[in-house]
């Protein structure tokens, strides 16, 4: 940074030297002019940082100089008026065209050294100041345009998930609307099955085969129950177990056509949700265990008791009991290899599919108790290696 440059206006050659001289020693640079028109060139070329100005000069007076100059305060100039004359009004009319001090000639040097100092120092300070201040409003728009940016990018970011999540859902609830259409096809399919069998029973004399046809529409219907229940169910995985088994025990003494006076069912059955994988083996076990005790049990009694209860034990199992009070089983009876189908699939169905355990009585009436846990959701073909 080079030396500040000091512009003096004055038609008196002895004031400029004078002053120049006392100026120089301070390291200021000096330039001078003698009226307001060569000052006003100076003004331009040399942009000093103070002017020391004369009132009375000839060709344009400091007044006239003043007015051209246009002084604001963010100017990097200020000004010092020197004048041997000089009313009040006219200094008055020089501070409203913002000049910062009045000196009166004769002038004592050192004041005007201190007032030239003093004007300079003031200057820097508030340019700098100004300075800062440009700096922070530079700073603070900078920020709020990285802010803006930030805001434009997280408004963008939460369209874009709004929009990722409305596809998500259309596409679940598509899903759904699917899956409950299956549920739907697969119960009406097994429906016509069963139809189909019972169009072929007006066809059947024979007690035993019209038996076995029963059993089969009995089976489709243990299976179409429970695609209804899903279909109907707001989870489309689970089912409320107790309301199937309600509702299965319900059409099994319908089928059968009993008498509920006669055979009295008590049940008790935990409240659970299980899913598919589960329910159809349990569905098919208890079918085949109730059927049978409403078809066998009782053949030649009054009538008697009968028991369905599913508990959750402890340990997240279920225990599944299903009792009677009749004749109880056949002597020798062995499950696995048994010769009718019915108790062959019971067997199946705890161990294979159920992957549980089975016991039964047969010294008062018949009981049956398995034992298993819920089977967890397997990809199709991992389980067997299908
Ligand atoms: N709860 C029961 N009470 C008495 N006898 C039963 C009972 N359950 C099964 N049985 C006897 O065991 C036999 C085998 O049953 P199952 O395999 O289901 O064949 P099905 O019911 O077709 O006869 C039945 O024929 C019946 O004699
Ligand atoms: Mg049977």
């Amino acid at each position: 940074m080079g030396n500040d440059k000091i512009l003096i206006l004055d038609d008196e050659q002895i004031v400029i030297d004078a002053i120049t001289k006392n100026l120089s020693r301070r390291n200021y640079e000096i330039y001078s002019g003698k009226n307001g028109k060569e000052g006003l060139a100076l003004y331009h070329d040399v942009n000093p940082i103070l002017i020391i100005l004369d009132l009375r000069m000839p060709v344009m007076d400091g007044v006239e100089f003043l007015r051209k100059i246009n002084l604001s305060p963010s100017d990097s100039c200020s000004v010092v008026v020197l004048t041997g004359h000089g009313s009040d009004e006219e200094m008055e009319r020089c501070f409203e065209l913002g000049i910062s001090a009045f000196l009166r000639k004769p002038f004592n040097i050192y004041e005007l050294l201190g007032i030239v100092s003093h004007s300079i120092a003031l200057k820097k300070v508030e340019q700098e100041l100004r300075s800062y201040r440009d700096h922070l409003e530079e700073l603070v728009e900078k920020s709020t345009g990285e802010l803006q940016a930030t805001n434009d990018m997280l408004q963008k970011e939460i369209v874009e998930r709004t929009n990722a999540e409305k596809l998500a859902t259309r596409s679940l609830r598509d899903k759904e609307v699917l899956l409950r259409e299956i549920h739907h096809r697969v119960k009406n399919n097994l429906q016509i099955v069963s139809s189909l069998l019972d169009l072929q029973t007006k066809y059947i004399k024979d007690p035993e085969t019209l038996d076995m046809f029963k059993d089969s529409q009995n089976r489709l219907k243990t299976m179409a129950l429970l695609h209804e229940k899903l279909y109907q169910s707001d989870n489309m995985a689970e089912i409320d177990f107790a309301k199937y088994l309600t509702n299965l025990l319900d059409h099994l003494y319908r089928s059968y056509c009993i008498d509920t006076s006669c055979i009295l069912m008590t049940t008790d059955i935990d409240k659970a949700t299980i899913g598919l994988d589960t329910a159809v083996p349990c569905g098919l076990i208890v079918n085949e265990l109730v059927s049978n005790s409403l078809k066998h049990a009782f053949k030649g009694r009054q009538g008697g008791q009968l028991n369905v209860y599913l508990h959750k034990l402890d340990d997240g199992r279920f225990k599944l009991t299903v009792s009677d009070t009749g004749v109880g089983l056949p002597d020798g009876i062995d499950l696995k290899n048994s010769k009718t189908l019915g108790l062959r699939l019971v067997n199946a169905l705890v161990i294979e599919q159920l992957e549980g355990t089975l016991e039964f009585d047969t010294n008062n009436g018949t009981s049956f108790w398995i034992v298993f846990r819920e089977l967890k959701y397997t990809t199709r073909g991992t389980k067997d290696g299908r």
